[in-house]
């Protein structure tokens, strides 16, 4: 069965190593990122926003992640990426996500701890975990677009309050990092971040992994990130490995052949991701 993500995160956590969390967004993915995830034998977080769940249709995401969780030798949890509403995180809830994202970091301070709260309320209630964030992660992630000029880091004073008041289970904060491609090298303000991981007592996510450097990725896990999420290389992978068959067979028209190269480059990807965030 789809499991939470409570107690991944915990041990995670507490041992300083990160679960992967991957953009899924149709079966394909999904079968790599649970391939990926068996051959290191760690457990997964399957993600999706809510365009993403608007795309494949509820009743075929939670089909999906279900059965792949069935099949999975691995734990497998399924979770909403940046939900943007109290609504879209019932309707998540409702349907059987077993972990949610709710992204109240444009709102002023207090509505984003008001929204919050509520959320966790709802969410805690049928034992299904929160993540909130605060501070704004650059970049752009579907229609969610911050410019980095605008991205500001989170306040290690306002996180613990954020925090403790809120009751979420997870915490994203903003150091650095971006979603999408970086334009040049990101700078991670691991000062920072290790001020937020001795504020909030929870386990940390990195949002915007894609293009972040290996070596970076696992100093963040010496400072409580213990869930670290992924999309934009994957995307950029399939799409290249499509792009790259197409060229040599520009007739082909089998879906069964055509998706096999792009599975099995994002296989190698998400085992190299988790390997990367073991301890
Ligand atoms: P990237 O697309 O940069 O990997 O970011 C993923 C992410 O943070 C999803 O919430
Ligand atoms: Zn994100
Ligand atoms: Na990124």
């Amino acid at each position: 069965p789809l499991v939470t993500t409570k107690v991944m995160l915990e041990d995670a956590y507490k041992n300083n190593y990160a679960i992967g969390a991957f953009g899924a967004h149709n079966l394909e993915i999904i079968k790599a990122v649970i391939a990926g995830a068996e051959k290191v034998g760690a457990p997964v977080i399957l993600q999706t926003t809510s365009s993403t769940y608007k795309y494949v249709e509820m009743p075929y995401m939670i089909a999906l992640a279900k059965t792949a969780a069935e099949q999975a030798k691995v734990p497998v949890a399924l979770h909403l990426d940046h939900g943007e509403s109290y609504k879209i995180v019932m309707e998540c809830l409702r349907a059987g996500y077993t972990s949610v994202m709710i992204d109240g970091s444009s709102l002023p301070f207090e509505e984003n701890i008001l929204l919050v709260k509520k959320v966790v309320e709802a969410a805690n209630a049928l034992n299904v975990p929160v993540e909130a964030e605060l501070g704004t992660i650059g970049g752009v992630e579907d229609r969610l677009s911050v410019h980095e000029d605008n991205a500001f880091f989170t306040e290690p004073k306002q996180a613990e309050h954020f925090v403790k008041v809120t009751g979420i289970q997870s915490f994203a904060p903003a150091f650095g990092t971006a979603h999408g491609k970086y334009k040049q090298k990101p700078k991670l303000q691991f000062d920072l971040l290790q001020e937020i991981h001795c504020s909030t007592n929870v386990p940390l996510v990195m949002h915007g992994a894609s293009g972040v450097p290996e070596e970076d990725v696992r100093k963040s896990l010496n400072y409580g990130i213990a869930k670290v999420n992924f999309s934009t290389e994957l995307k950029d992978l399939f799409a290249e490995q499509l792009r790259a068959y197409f060229k040599d067979n520009p007739t082909e028209n089998d879906p069964r052949k055509y998706f096999l190269p792009a599975r099995e480059s994002l296989i190698k990807l998400v085992e190299q991701k988790i390997e990367m965030l073991q301890k």
